[in-house]
């Protein structure tokens, strides 16, 4: 049977992986998948999750099942983090998930039997259209990002989300845009609650990067937001990047309901998604983060180190910007001093990408994404010039 099938086309993000470790030239830069680098291109493990670990295999007295929405106390501890200690709590209900992936595949589930509809940013992660169409969802995308000037076009995307239907979903990045780097302001913010509001839409919001823009609680401000206005919402939280924690999967699913009654029955029916998706999610390192959340020492260093990763960021995005002003003699990118988080598209064509690639070693996505932690402060001005380049 299998002779019918053809192989998929490779994962854009995923494919680089391999293809930059199979480059055996020296001065190859990775600025492809999110993950965040130090300044020797490491992707080390955090010392607050080593210390977790520590404590995790000198205390864990058996791994015997949670359940379907994980570990309770790993659950209880992450509200707080994502939306605050005046969040709505008897309203929200959450679950541990195999990662950000994990929680939108189960809530994209969910919502599959509420509403047909999906509204996707244009563009978004690649993910998130492929989830929601491996979960029946009809998707239609509303513009988000002007090219031109390499910021949110907010009128548009309201004018686009003024046409939804009542009920039809809206995914949202919480902060830090992937791939763009642009968010929305606050203003902004409070004015598309004020539309998902009246216009009854749903809410799903992805936090896959929350610490990495203006700070962990900064970051949370448009979920915390959006939570105290919003009836319902959903809510994907992810651990990977902040937490360092990548391959451990781990993050969270999170309903937030019109009643407590009523996100209860919500969240048993997410837990359906996951029973016949994966039934139980990782445990290991869903405890690192409970362990670091329980433990206000453990916290703050947490704390500490995730800033130093976010104003490393910060440091290359102002780099850059400074190097691209030098090389242009202009302000055409000054907008990476602007955006947030690990990403930015930097405006070269496909092809341009692959040429980047092929000639210079640069290995970032097609689409013009680059992951700014992945470079090392002396390899700015060799990137600049290369972008430079390859655009004529
Ligand atoms: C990315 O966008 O690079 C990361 O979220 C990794 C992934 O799964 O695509």
């Amino acid at each position: 049977m299998f002779e019918k099938l053809q192989a998929p086309p490779p994962d854009k993000i995923l494919s680089l992986i391999s293809a930059y470790a199979e480059d055996t030239r020296p001065n190859k830069i990775d600025l492809g998948v999110g993950v965040y680098r130090d300044e020797t291109g490491a992707t080390p493990v955090l010392e607050t999750v080593r210390e977790a670990e520590r404590r995790l295999l000198a205390t864990q007295k058996t791994k015997s099942y949670f359940g379907m929405g994980g570990d309770p106390a790993f659950c209880r501890a992450i509200v707080p983090l994502i939306f605050g200690t005046d969040a709505p709590s008897d309203r929200i209900r959450a679950l541990q998930t195999p990662g950000g992936s994990g929680a939108l595949s189960i809530l994209m589930g969910f919502a599959a039997k509420l509403t047909k509809r999906i509204h996707i940013p244009d563009p978004s992660w690649g993910n998130h259209a492929a989830i929601a169409k491996h979960s029946r969802l009809e998707i239609l995308r509303y513009p988000y990002f002007d090219a031109a000037t390499s910021r949110v076009n907010f009128p548009a995307m309201k004018a686009a989300l003024e046409k939804a239907e009542a009920g039809d979903l809206v995914l949202l990045h919480g902060c830090c845009h992937n791939p763009t780097g642009a968010d929305l302001s606050r203003e902004e913010w409070s004015e598309l609650a004020d539309l998902l509001i009246e216009k009854k839409l749903l809410a799903l919001v992805d936090l896959a990067y929350q610490g990495f823009g203006d700070g962990l609680d900064e970051d949370a401000w448009a979920v915390r937001h959006l939570a105290s206005r919003l009836p319902e919402m959903l809510v994907a939280s992810s651990c990977s990047k902040n937490f360092g924690i990548y391959r451990d999967r781990t993050g969270a699913a999170f309903v937030l309901g019109k009643t407590s009654q009523e996100a209860a029955v919500a969240e048993a029916q997410v837990m359906m998604e996951a029973r016949t998706g994966y039934s139980m999610p990782p445990d290991h390192g869903a405890a690192v983060v409970r362990i670091i959340l329980e433990d206000e020492a453990l916290y703050a260093a947490w704390r500490a180190e995730l800033e130093t990763m976010r104003s490393r960021i910060a440091d290359l995005r102002r780099g850059l910007a400074e190097s691209f002003r030098r090389r242009t003699n202009s302000a055409a990118y000054d907008f990476l001093m602007e955006s947030r988080g690990m990403f930015s598209l930097i405006g070269v064509t496909e092809e341009q990408a692959k040429r980047l690639r092929s000639e210079f070693g640069i290995y970032l996505v097609d689409d013009g994404r680059i992951n700014i932690a992945g470079l090392k402060e002396d390899q700015i001005d060799t990137f600049v010039e290369a972008v430079v380049t390859v655009k004529g």
